[in-house]
């Protein structure tokens, strides 16, 4: 396919107000053609044309994504750190700032420690940990059975041994209470009644994975950091993502709590607040 193509391609994503509509007219036609996003990159170069079939099925898969299905959807992958993630309808598309929980997540766990995942959706995070960090045991929770089951998938074609049951986070792990070194969490935060801008988001990502509970959208987070507290031993450290906006609201809730120490937050690669670490008092 050469330059020309690509970029009538480009310009019908770019019309339809897809963000990245070079990025994207490159990762259908690689989905289309079976090769990688390199190959195409080279195919392009070379002015190499895909055999016929290939672009029929890339005009359907452009016609798809001009009515913002998300392009994860549409290839049914995405990368999550050095992980490979299928998601499709039903479960939330892991995003690239909550890669930054990992790391934080992974900060001085001890050899052969207990990590736990709530609200787990794809599986990203615990996934991702254990891939990084074999030594460690890592489970986890999420409620609904649609995300569940692409967790699972995700675990299963990884060859990861992670536990993730489905259920409630707010009563997740009885049988781990005091035990756990490590609580992790992206848990739904939008406030609730406000419309996400992106149709993808807004259309695509369930419900459930989006909204906390309440006007501020603290509600969910807030109990699953109760959760949290009664989960990890004494010294254990929560980690927890939150909206751009929380980076006051959600350290002043869990001060409120009094079962949190050493509570920081933490700004993204663009200096925005996203994540608050806190250590449980003794
Ligand atoms: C923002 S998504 C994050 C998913 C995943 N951790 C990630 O970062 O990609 C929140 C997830 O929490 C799940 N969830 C919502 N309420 C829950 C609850 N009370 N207990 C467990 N999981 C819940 C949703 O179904 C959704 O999969």
């Amino acid at each position: 396919m050469g330059h020309d193509e690509i970029r009538e391609v480009t310009a019908r994503l770019a019309e339809a107000g897809i963000p990245s509509p070079e990025h994207d007219a490159v990762a259908l036609l690689a989905h289309a053609w079976g090769r990688s996003v390199a190959e195409v990159r080279h195919a392009q170069v070379m002015g190499r044309t895909p055999p016929a079939d290939v672009r029929d099925r890339l005009t359907s898969l452009v016609d798809a994504r001009a009515t913002r299905v998300p392009l994860q959807h549409l290839t049914g992958v995405t990368g999550f750190r050095g992980i490979e993630l299928a998601v499709g309808p039903g479960v939330f598309i892991p995003r690239p700032e909550t890669e930054m929980l990992v790391d934080l997540a992974l900060a001085d766990v001890a050899h052969g420690g207990l990590v736990i995942d709530l609200c787990t959706g794809s599986g990203a995070i615990p996934l991702a940990i254990k891939q990084e960090r074999p030594d460690l045991t890592v489970l986890a929770v999420e409620l609904d059975p649609m995300a569940h089951a692409w967790a699972e998938r995700n675990r299963d074609q990884l060859g990861l041994e992670v536990e993730i049951r489905c259920g409630a986070a707010q009563s997740a792990f009885p049988d781990l209470v005091g035990l756990v070194d490590v609580v992790v969490s992206n848990p739904p935060y939008i406030p609730v009644g406000m419309v996400p801008i992106d149709p993808e988001v807004r259309d695509h990502d369930p419900e459930v994975a989006l909204f906390g509970g309440s006007d501020d959208g603290l509600r969910i987070p807030v109990e699953v950091a109760a959760r949290a507290a009664e989960l990890l031993r004494p010294e254990g450290r929560l980690v927890m993502e939150h909206a751009d906006v929380q980076g006051d609201s959600l350290p002043r809730a869990l001060t409120r709590q009094g079962h949190w120490a050493d509570i920081q937050d933490h700004c993204d690669l663009t200096e925005r607040p996203r994540a608050l670490t806190a250590v449980r008092a003794p």
